[in-house]
């Protein structure tokens, strides 16, 4: 077991991990925060995908004892005051969703991306999203979505 002490959408937590749980597996079943979601536990399909000091990052294949005195944020911890994130918001306008399945992972992806690059081409947004996988949308809307997050 590992001791860890880490902030996740603003609150402190220190607990006490098995040296091999997954990061998804420790906020889904640890802390319930099931927006994070597992779709293929192989770093293919970006479902899971968390933000460790402000950057994306798989957590299928992150250690819950690698997020040690890091900050995290997941999907839970977009919204403000009960008002959705621009992103959230821009992905609800142009119907960037169908099931849902892929979508936190997508949103916490372009959040991290407008941070870096606020003004990305398509080709830079499409290069982006490569890890990610969805099976319903054709991508077509989630790039829509994310431009006018930009405008
Ligand atoms: S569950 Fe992590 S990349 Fe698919
Ligand atoms: S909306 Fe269903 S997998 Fe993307």
């Amino acid at each position: 077991m590992v001791k860890i002490k880490t902030n996740i959408n603003g609150i402190e937590y220190a607990k006490e991990v098995e040296d091999n749980q997954l990061l998804v597996d420790f906020l889904r079943e640890e802390l319930g925060l099931t927006g994070t979601h597992v779709g293929c536990d192989t770093s293919q399909c970006g479902a899971c995908v968390v933000h460790i000091d402000g950057n994306s990052v798989k957590s299928c294949t992150t250690l819950a004892s690698q997020v040690n005195g890091r900050e995290l944020t997941t999907i839970e911890g977009l919204a403000k005051d009960g008002n959705l994130h621009p992103i959230q918001k821009s992905f609800q306008n142009n119907h960037a969703l169908q099931c849902g399945f892929c979508t936190p992972g997508l949103v916490m992806s372009s959040v991290d991306l407008l941070d870096k690059n606020h003004n990305p081409s398509e080709e830079e947004i499409r290069e982006w999203f490569e890890g990610h996988i969805c099976r319903c949308t054709g991508y077509k809307n989630i790039i829509k979505a994310v431009q006018e997050a930009i405008a």
